[in-house]
């Protein structure tokens, strides 16, 4: 069975077809990387899933339910979480005010203040949890604009892990750190997504990386499909080495 499921998934932006009729699907308990050269679409395909805007054609359905014309947070509250190629964190809060807004978030729009304000404790709690799960319990207090770019990167994913997704796409988690930090990062997060059984659909550049740490490949060109594998598939596959991974590493 399948976690996610696209159909012919279509976004027009002018001319340009940045999505192109993808069928693509997510497994449970499973880490795919989402591959292409800079413009294939893959961002533009995480901001239909997730809702950011309508899609011109196609539909998605996770766990069965279309969801297609869902709100954002109703998404997420069936499951569905994002992280931002551009980090998107509160650089003047804490790193735990940051994860504590998203599980704030996570709760119902009309509750009331004051249970929001009763439920404070938990919820400090709960970030503090999460943060440690992390490694980033050292940096609870210190303002997000005060972090690394790796310890930023990580935060980033930790807002959207705050959300208790089933689903957790990560628009390139380890652009503009060092090669040095993204493999701590890449196994941190993907230890904590294994050990909980979250599928996690990954954006990444970094083609070491993909081949280490991920169970399944897509690999989009022009707005469409043009792979679907193993690592070992992807890596034999001459029209996808011929076509992106001399230029997917250079972008
Ligand atoms: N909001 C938008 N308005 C117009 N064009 C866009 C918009 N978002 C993306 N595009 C264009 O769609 C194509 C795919 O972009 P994107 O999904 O960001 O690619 P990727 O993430 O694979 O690098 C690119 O040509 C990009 O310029
Ligand atoms: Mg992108």
């Amino acid at each position: 069975m399948s976690l996610l499921v696209t159909q012919g998934l279509t976004k027009q932006f002018g001319e340009l077809r940045a999505v192109d009729r993808v069928d693509f699907t997510v497994r449970p308990a499973e880490v795919l990387a989402l591959i292409g050269s800079n413009g294939a679409g893959k961002t533009t395909l995480v901001n239909l899933i997730s809702g950011l805007f309508p899609p011109d054609a196609g539909t998605i359905h996770f766990l069965g339910v279309d969801v297609t014309a869902q709100t954002v947070h109703d998404r997420i509250k069936a499951g569905i979480a994002r992280s931002f190629q551009l980090v998107n964190l509160f650089d003047q809060l804490s790193a735990l005010d940051n994860v504590a807004l998203s599980i704030f978030s996570r709760g119902d729009k009309t509750r009331k203040l004051f249970a929001l304000a009763a439920s404070d404790r938990a919820v400090w709690e709960e970030g503090f949890e999460i943060l440690k799960t992390f490694g980033l319990e050292a940096k609870a207090g210190v303002l997000a604009g005060g972090l690394s770019q790796g310890e930023r990167k990580l935060l980033d994913v930790a807002v959207a892990y705050a959300l208790r997704p089933k689903l957790l796409f990560l628009d390139e988690p380890t652009s503009g750190v060092s090669t040095r930090e993204k493999a701590p990062i890449m196994d941190t997060v993907t230890s904590i997504v294994r050990s909980e059984g979250i599928s996690a659909a990954i954006i990444e550049h970094d083609m070491d990386v993909v081949f280490r740490y991920s169970d399944r490949i897509v690999v989009m060109h022009q707005g469409a499909i043009l792979a679907d594998g193993s690592p070992e598939e992807i890596r034999s596959n001459a029209t996808v080495t011929a076509t992106l991974i001399g230029t997917a590493t250079g972008a």
